[in-house]
């Protein structure tokens, strides 16, 4: 009998996860024995009846290492420890169906899983591995906040689209002396946010992990305005917060969906700095899912086919509880509780905070 690996999506969709998944069908190819099943929409394929599972073979990943999203789907809802189940009055309710779902893989013969995911999905990584399932996690969210990695695939993908339209915005800035707010994605880190700043010049960055003063916001769009530039462009992380306040969101709204809904901080900063000052031209662009639909940049691709290739490598290995990771310069892996231990945030003495505050970016602090 052939031995079989479950390869599974979960949370977010991000460009590379098919890189990922191409990775470990062409690896398994050049062992005997060996069949890639993946399972649609993260665990979803496995609960549901009847079971939503494909066959991953060489012919069905050609050329998918160059496309964006999934081949498999994925979902950032529910999930076998919290399975959303409509009650008679409609209301909604969440059910542990993680035993039966280990009941059905038994079933199905599978002899290893590769979770592709972010923190939620290793976090379930873990709890099905403690319960005694052969189970691998690869690091996946364009955010960069998992730790035990030094890069998720995906952020580089984020930055560069995220680089390009801070580069568009410039020249509007520029030409109409502008403050120019972009918001890009980063919940609760702010690499994608730093990183852009960096890479397109902004003068100004703000992130999660520094609540910033909005009067020192403006303190720098008015030192910049007095050195005869009148254009300032500020980079905000949608999960950025003003000392003494909070982030802006919405409470999920969505069945099964835990987390909030974050967006609008870009907004909020514009409104604060036009309270302070009326006269200030300021606009504001929300990136958001943009930065992360459409096709890895060739960094990504590679890295998450270094992770597919590695993952396999690890079935064949039994090296079941542990995560892929990049430490450069080689792929290694750790332990799954390592990296659900803590999100991977901008620490104060971080290289790259070190550079932007060496080019006079401010942080708002
Ligand atoms: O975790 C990645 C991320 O892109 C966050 O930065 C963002 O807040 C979230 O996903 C948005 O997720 P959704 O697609 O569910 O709106």
């Amino acid at each position: 009998m052939r031995n079989r690996v479950l390869v599974l999506t979960g949370g977010g969709d991000c460009p590379g996860l098919n890189a990922v998944i191409r990775g470990v069908v062409r690896r398994s190819a050049r062992e005997r024995n060996w069949e890639i099943l993946g399972s649609y929409e993260a665990f979803n394929g496995v609960l549901r009846e009847p079971m939503e599972l494909i066959e991953l073979n060489k012919e069905k990943v050609s050329g998918i290492h160059v496309k964006g999203g999934t081949i498999i789907g994925t979902t950032n809802k529910g999930g076998p420890f919290a399975w959303p189940v409509k009650n008679r009055d409609g209301s909604w309710a969440a059910v542990d169906r993680s035993e039966e779902l280990l009941r059905k893989l038994q079933y199905q013969n599978i002899d290893a899983v590769i979770n592709i995911g972010g923190d939620g999905s290793q976090t379930i990584s873990q709890r099905l591995f403690e319960m005694g399932l052969n189970i691998i996690g690869v690091p996946k969210t364009i955010d960069n906040d998992l730790a035990g990695t030094d890069f998720t695939f995906g952020f580089q993908t984020a930055v560069e689209i995220a680089t390009a339209a801070l580069d568009k915005l410039v020249t509007t800035a520029a030409s109409h002396n502008r403050v120019m707010i972009l918001e890009v994605m980063g919940r609760d880190a702010g690499w994608i946010a730093l990183h852009t700043a960096v890479a397109g010049g902004a003068e100004i960055c703000l992130i999660p992990e520094i609540p910033y003063d909005v009067e020192k916001v403006l303190k720098r769009i008015h030192e910049r305005i007095e050195l005869g530039r009148g254009f300032v462009n500020i980079v905000i992380a949608e999960g950025a917060l003003p000392k003494d306040g909070t982030s802006v969101f919405r409470e999920a709204d969505e069945v099964g969906y835990k987390n909030k809904r974050l967006g609008g901080v870009g907004i909020m900063l514009m409104e604060q700095l036009k309270e302070l000052d009326a006269e200030l031209d300021i606009r504001v662009s929300i990136l958001g899912h943009l930065q992360r639909g459409g096709a890895p940049n060739s960094f990504d691709r590679i890295l998450a086919t270094q992770f597919g290739v590695k993952a396999f490598e690890m079935v064949l290995e039994r090296k079941f509880g542990e995560m892929v990771a990049y430490r450069h310069p080689k792929i290694v892996s750790v332990p799954l509780k390592e990296a659900i231990q803590h999100y991977n945030i901008i620490k104060p003495d971080d290289q790259m905070l070190h550079t932007a505050r060496g080019l006079g970016m401010s942080f708002g602090d």
